[in-house]
């Protein structure tokens, strides 16, 4: 996408749609479009007299080739009530513009970039092509017509104010990397699985890594065995796809903190030997939404530049049913040596993760991050709209939250103790994979990972209920939402892990 900056009047702006952004019950006289709605003969004001537009958030109204405008269409976009503007709120505008978009025919968006007092032009424009990016993304791969329509080309901004000309243009650069690195996820969490293997997730890890010049390794079953990582192949063992054990590192100059990344890879889970059901297991096909977006930060965080060393694990494995996969029952050894009865092999991902959390020790991380697709029950807790929020540090849990209210994503914080690790220990080993109870099913999958964690500060995202969505937000189609790698660009490129971070206990 390429981004450019004019000061022409909107109405010698030839573009495909031109996106007038408008507030709840604005009047159009006295207001900043009060030329251009005359210089068009008065079609804003109409719309909002007649034809219903009201300004709110998420609505939009297109006029089509209004005599006296050079744009073929004009494209008002609600912003809601004046006094509750937020980045989010522009975000929603352009997702409401993104759906009015017609992919082939629309190669030119021009917006009016008027300006707010309580919002930096950088931030306007970054969330406005936030917003633009993800309502516009679709996933078409693999339908075999139609999928060659060539995308949006430019986003002209068009500044009243010229000495906020190159704060508009780099706030919007910024926010289509934050785009592009979501969608990337998008893409390979929509792929089904016999696109995505574990292998395919080290082959994008390389490609990564050759493109932004990232250190990567891939350690296979026979490498994971050598570490001792009998969780994460315990898990592998039921499928003919070769697990991958893999990591990139972004190593700046002059880095002075590291974040680790964990991901949870696996790239099909029917549930092993504890069979899923039939009826929806195919969503299973995103139980690597984790891993996606760890790879999807990691590129992003290289592409934007930040400042601190970044590495990414992911343990990527298949979960299923055959003659050698691991049995209820049966009982497995950690990388740190701890022993876990695994009571159902349905409760997979802590068992990749655990051995990833402690492989990160040896970096000697300020903070480690973890995403995974790891409970239902954490959709039965917070429904299809929040992400699940746990971890040892509540400084670093606070600071997640911020980086994700900067990006309009939605965590929820859940409590944390002793109480519910004591519900994972086992009769028979030291640790038990499931509590055998439904309830609280989130927090026991948190407390068993934190059994594993080492003394660095450390938070999980349970993105069960968000990775993947049947019912469109307002600016993500349904589909992988790319969840939540626009939160971890924000915590890279705008927090700092809490000094002196190290766990509760
Ligand atoms: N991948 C699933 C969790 C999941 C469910 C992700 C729905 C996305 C949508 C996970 O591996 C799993 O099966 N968890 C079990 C744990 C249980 C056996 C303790 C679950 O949530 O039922
Ligand atoms: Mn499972
Ligand atoms: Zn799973």
């Amino acid at each position: 996408m390429k981004f450019t900056t004019v000061s022409t009047p909107l109405h010698r702006i030839k573009t495909d749609m031109l996106v007038i952004p408008i507030f709840r019950g604005e009047k159009i006289k006295g207001g900043p479009f009060r030329r251009f709605d005359d210089e068009i003969g008065g079609v804003i004001s109409e719309a909002i007299a007649s034809e219903g537009f009201t300004g709110k958030a998420r609505e939009s109204f297109v006029i089509f080739a209004p005599p006296g405008a050079k744009a073929r269409r004009v494209v008002l976009a609600g912003l809601g009530k004046k006094k509750e503007l937020s980045a989010e709120k522009i975000r929603m505008a352009a997702g409401a513009a993104g759906k009015a978009v017609s992919p082939g025919k629309d190669r030119n968006m021009a917006l009016a970039a008027r300006r707010f007092p309580e919002l930096e032009p950088f931030d306007c424009a970054r969330a406005f092509a936030e917003g633009l990016g993800l309502s516009t993304y679709k996933f078409l791969e693999h339908k075999t017509s139609n999928n060659k329509k060539p995308p949006l080309k430019n986003l002209t901004l068009v500044v009243e104010d010229k000495s906020a000309a190159a704060n508009w243009r780099s706030g919007a650069e910024e926010g289509w990397i934050f785009v592009e690195a979501t969608n990337y996820a998008r893409d390979l969490c929509n792929h089904p699985s016999n696109v995505v293997t574990p292998t395919t997730l080290a082959r994008k890890a390389r490609e990564i890594a050759a493109k932004y010049r990232l250190k990567c390794s891939i350690l296979s079953e026979a490498d994971a065995k050598r570490l001792g990582m009998g969780a994460f192949l315990s898990v592998a063992k039921g499928s003919d796809e070769p697990a991958k054990f893999i990591t990139l590192e972004y190593a700046p100059r002059g880095a002075r903190q590291t974040v680790v990344l964990v991901g949870k890879g696996i790239t099909f889970d029917s549930g092993g030997i504890s069979l899923k059901p039939g009826a929806g297991m195919e969503a299973m096909k995103t139980d690597m939404a984790g891993a996606a977006a760890a790879l999807a930060s990691i590129l992003g965080a290289a592409r934007l530049k930040v400042d601190k060393r970044v590495i990414m694990l992911i343990a990527a494995a298949e979960n299923m049913p055959g003659g050698h996969a691991t049995k209820p029952g049966d009982i497995v050894k950690s990388m740190g040596g701890k022993t876990i009865e695994v009571i159902n092999t349905e409760a997979e991902g802590r068992l990749v993760l655990i051995d990833a959390l402690k492989y990160a020790e040896r970096y000697q991380p300020d903070a480690v991050l973890d995403f995974a697709t790891l409970t239902g029950a954490c959709g039965v807790a917070l429904g299809p709209y929040y992400s699940g929020l746990l971890g040892n540090n509540q400084k670093l849990i606070d600071t997640v939250k911020k980086a994700a209210e900067k990006a309009g994503d939605n965590l929820w914080q859940l409590p944390l103790s002793d109480d519910y690790r004591e519900l994972m220990k086992s009769d028979v080993a030291d640790l038990k994979n499931t509590s055998g109870a439904r309830a609280g099913g989130t927090i026991t999958a948190a407390a068993f990972l934190s059994e594993f964690t080492g003394k660095y500060a450390w938070a999980h995202i349970d993105i069960a209920p968000t990775a993947f969505i049947e019912k469109p937000w307002p600016y993500i189609g349904k589909g992988a939402t790319g969840v939540p790698v626009r939160t971890v660009l924000n915590f890279l490129k705008y927090y700092e892990p809490p000094k002196r971070a190290r766990a509760r206990t």
